[in-house]
């Protein structure tokens, strides 16, 4: 199995690995699968900016790599741009995760959206094209990307 520089150095070298106290929102998921869970929390300020955002995970090595490339690319945007991250974009920003490893990257995705929804639900609002995040991937559409892709 072939990983890119940039996955072996968001893997040893993770960023924004930790957790926020008082967070705005807070999303955990997991894959039965493999048994691999992720945390994700997320400092928002007033006008909907995302301050700070940290990441726990229970997870593989790429879970880790594709985890912290995605707090990377949310921090300091609005939530309506972190709503658009997909776990494509994150591969993508990494040079390619291994076939296998594929479902690995939608964990950071869902745990983002999960943590988004957290946020909405605690606030009483409502988030345009978010929709309530599965507690397992397993469960979730994109079951598929890990099979046929
Ligand atoms: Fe479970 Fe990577 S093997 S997230």
């Amino acid at each position: 199995m072939q990983y890119s520089n940039k996955v072996m150095d968001h893997f040893t070298n993770p960023r924004n690995m930790g957790e926020i106290e008082d967070a705005s929102g807070v999303g955990t998921v997991g894959n039965a699968k493999c048994g691999d869970i992720m945390r994700v929390y997320l400092d928002i300020d007033d006008d909907g900016i995302i301050r700070d955002v940290k990441f726990k995970t229970f997870g593989c090595g790429a879970a880790v790599a594709t985890s912290s490339m995605a707090t990377e690319l949310i921090k300091g945007k609005h939530i309506n741009e972190a709503l658009k991250l997909t776990n494509r974009t994150v591969m993508e920003a990494l040079d390619g995760l291994p076939q296998v490893k594929m479902h690995c990257s939608v964990l950071a995705e869902e745990a983002v959206r999960a943590a988004l929804w957290d946020y909405a639900d605690k606030k009483g609002i409502e988030i345009e094209g978010l929709e309530k995040p599965a507690d397992d991937i397993h469960d979730s559409h994109h079951e598929d990307i890990a099979e046929d892709d």
